[in-house]
C-alpha cells in the first residue's frame, strides 16, 4: 500500500516504521494516524517492529497543532479517540515494539514512544508532554502511560512544566532505556531485535501480554495471569522444539507455534 506520511521497511522479519513529515517535524495528524493504524493491520509476517522519525531533527514533535487549532471540543473528542486507537492497537501487539527517538519526541510523539516496548534515544533527542504551553492537556494516553512508567510525581513534573528533556535526562527518569550516539541508534534498535528473534515467539508475546495485563492488577490476581500464561505454553511446538534443542545442545528452530 502507497502511504504520503509514513514508511514501511522490511528486513527479514524486521519491520522499521518511519513516521515521515520532515517539514512538519512529524507531526501527527489524522491522516498520519490513519495509515499508521492500516501499517499496524499489515504487519503479518513481522516478529518486532521498531518505529523512529524520518529527516534530521524530530521523532514526531506531537499531534499536529495547525490541524487542531481550529477544532470543536467534539472534534477534539474524535481526535484523542482516535489516538488512543492506534495507540491501543500499537500497545497490544502480539510482538516486541521498539521507538528510536532519533529527535524530538513532544506530546504526541513522546506518547507514541510509550505506548511501545522499550525506549532507546539518540544523544540529541528531546523528549517532554509540552501541551499545557498550548493550553490542554495530553490526550494520546500521557497522563496514564507516563505516569505508570515514571510515578505520579516525576510524571506531574513532566507535564505542569511542559520542559523538553535531554535523552540523558529522560534516562536517569526511566523514560529511556538507553542513550546512543545519533548515527548508532536504528544499529542498537536491530540489535536487540535480532537478540529477541532467537527466542520462541510465542514465549515473547504470551510474556508481553501478562505483563502488560498484570501491571494493571492486584499481585495475587497478576501471578494467577502468570501461571496460566505459563500453563499454556506447554504442548505448543515452541515449547518442545526450545526444550529439545536445549537437551541436544542446539540452537532452537522455532516457529511461533
Ligand atoms: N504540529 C504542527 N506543526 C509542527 C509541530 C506540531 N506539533 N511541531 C513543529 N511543527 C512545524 C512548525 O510549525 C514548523 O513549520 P513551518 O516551517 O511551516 O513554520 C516546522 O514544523 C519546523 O518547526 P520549528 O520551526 O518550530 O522548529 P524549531 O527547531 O524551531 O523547534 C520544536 C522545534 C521545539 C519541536 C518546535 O517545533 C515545537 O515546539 N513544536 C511543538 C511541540 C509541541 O507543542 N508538541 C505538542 C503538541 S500537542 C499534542 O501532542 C496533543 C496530544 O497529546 C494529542
Amino acid at each position: 500500500m502507497a502511504y504520503e506520511n509514513i514508511r514501511l521497511e522490511t528486513q527479514g522479519v524486521i519491520t522499521t516504521l518511519t513516521i515521515d513529515r520532515p517539514k512538519a517535524l512529524n507531526a501527527l495528524n489524522s491522516k498520519t494516524l490513519q495509515e499508521i493504524e492500516s501499517a499496524l493491520q499489515s504487519l503479518s509476517e513481522t516478529r518486532v517492529l521498531i518505529l523512529t522519525g524520518g529527516g534530521e531533527k524530530a521523532f514526531v514533535a506531537g499531534a499536529d497543532i495547525a490541524e487542531m487549532s481550529g477544532i470543536t471540543a467534539g472534534q477534539a473528542r474524535e481526535f484523542a479517540a482516535q489516538g488512543h486507537r492506534v495507540l491501543g492497537m500499537l500497545e497490544s501487539l502480539p510482538i516486541p515494539t521498539i521507538a528510536a527517538v532519533n529527535g524530538f519526541a513532544l506530546g504526541g510523539g513522546c506518547e507514541l514512544a510509550l505506548a511501545c516496548d522499550l525506549i532507546y534515544a539518540s544523544e540529541k533527542a528531546k523528549l517532554g508532554l509540552p501541551e499545557v504551553s498550548l493550553g490542554i492537556i495530553p490526550g494520546f494516553g500521557g497522563t496514564q502511560r507516563l505516569t505508570r512508567l515514571v510515578g505520579k510525581m516525576r510524571a506531574k513534573e513532566f507535564i505542569f512544566t511542559g520542559a523538553h528533556v535531554t535523552a540523558a535526562q529522560a534516562k536517569e527518569y526511566g523514560l529511556v532505556l538507553d542513550v546512543l550516539p545519533a548515527d548508532k541508534l536504528l544499529e542498537h534498535c536491530r540489535a536487540v531485535a535480532e537478540k529477541m528473534l532467537k527466542n520462541g515467539p510465542l514465549a515473547i508475546s504470551q510474556a508481553k501480554r501478562i505483563i502488560e495485563f498484570g501491571a494493571d492488577q492486584d499481585l495475587r490476581a497478576a501471578n494467577e495471569l502468570e501461571r496460566q500464561g505459563f500453563a499454556a505454553l506447554f504442548g505448543s511446538e515452541d515449547q518442545r522444539e526450545g526444550m529439545k534443542a536445549f537437551l541436544e545442545k542446539r540452537p532452537a528452530a522455532f516457529t511461533g507455534r
